[in-house]
């Protein structure tokens, strides 16, 4: 049977470049983009989803005979901070709801991105093994650890063949992220190539795994390519690149904007980045199913400069 995928948060910072890369690799009328706004510039099949209506989401896989799903929809770190209960509901229902109708409708595969938030005060900071205790003191973090559990249970109860990553803070010239507490590495890049000063929310030393999102997008293509018993963690795999504090990043974009500044206020979102890990263990991904970074915090700021540079002059042309 044909791929068919739906996925939901297709308009997000992650769901709008994996989208199109999966349009690339499965052919765009076998990618099913699904999000609660529109955006007049997709180009592909798309649906209006509220994930958190179970009825809708089993309507569109029966019509489109989804065969896997990406649920990429959620509410992040500090936007959940301010909507506590609002970002479990988001984040833990609509979760259900796709593992229930994946379920239902004998669905191939699905995915589900977790993240560093999952683990808390007690972990260790550098190269926090996977497997560690966690006790996130996010909302967003326990929506994303409790969701783990559910994936796992979901395979253990019914074999479904649910995958998941824990991204580190994600970078892209593609998309602006949105309510997140690494999102400031992805401003300090706007600011640099606008020629402005930044005001980082952080304080210059803090340390927070990181990943271009070139590298997180193969990430999540190759380990939902992976044979299914290559699969051995069934909450989610840490997956590493690289690691920076605000002032090593201020550093490597003034390589190549000497002009470049930063200033550091730091605001609620200090006390979020205090309570994540600086660096995690990967070796679980890198041993299991071949994971492997290509860029560190130089290649990605050129690339992310070079980018960026083109997208300000073509919209100033
Ligand atoms: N980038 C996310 C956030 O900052 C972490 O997964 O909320």
């Amino acid at each position: 049977m044909a791929t068919k995928i739906l996925i939901t948060g297709a308009n997000g910072q992650l769901g709008s470049v994996l989208t199109k890369a999966l349009q690339n690799t499965y052919g765009i009328n076998n990618v099913i983009a699904t999000d609660i706004k529109y955006n007049a510039a997709f180009v592909g099949v798309f649906e209006f989803l509220d994930a958190t209506d179970f009825n809708n989401i089993q309507h569109i896989i029966k019509e489109h005979h989804i065969t896997e799903i990406y649920h990429m929809a959620a509410i992040l770190s500090a936007s959940g901070e301010k909507q506590p209960l609002r970002t479990w509901d988001i984040n833990n229902n609509t979760f259900l709801n796709v593992l229930e109708a994946a379920r239902l409708n004998s669905i191939h595969k699905v995915f589900y991105p977790s993240s560093i938030a999952v683990y808390g005060n007690n972990a260790p900071k550098n190269n926090t093994p996977q497997d560690f205790f966690l006790t996130p003191t996010t909302v967003y973090g326990m929506s994303k650890a409790a969701g783990e559990h559910w994936a796992n249970y979901y395979f253990l109860k019914y074999n479904l063949d649910v995958r998941s990553l824990r991204y580190p803070g994600v970078i892209g010239h593609q998309t602006s992220p949105g309510g997140g507490t690494t999102d400031y590495a992805v401003d300090a890049y706007h600011y640099a190539v606008k020629q402005e000063e930044y005001t980082c929310f952080l304080n210059e030393s803090s340390g927070l795994p990181m990943i271009y999102m070139d590298d997180a997008i193969r990430a999540t293509i190759e380990l939902m390519s992976a044979p299914k018993d290559a699969i051995k963690t069934r909450t989610s795999y840490n997956i590493a690149s690289m690691s920076f504090t605000p002032k090593a990043l201020e550093k490597a974009i003034s390589q190549i904007m000497p002009n470049f500044k930063m200033v550091y206020t730091p605001d609620f979102r200090q006390q979020i980045a205090d309570s994540w890990p600086n660096s995690i263990d990967d070796t679980e991904a890198r041993n299991d199913w071949a994971w492997k970074p290509k860029y560190d915090l130089k290649s990605m700021t050129k690339d992310m400069i070079k980018h960026l540079k083109e997208t300000y002059n073509t919209e100033n042309a």
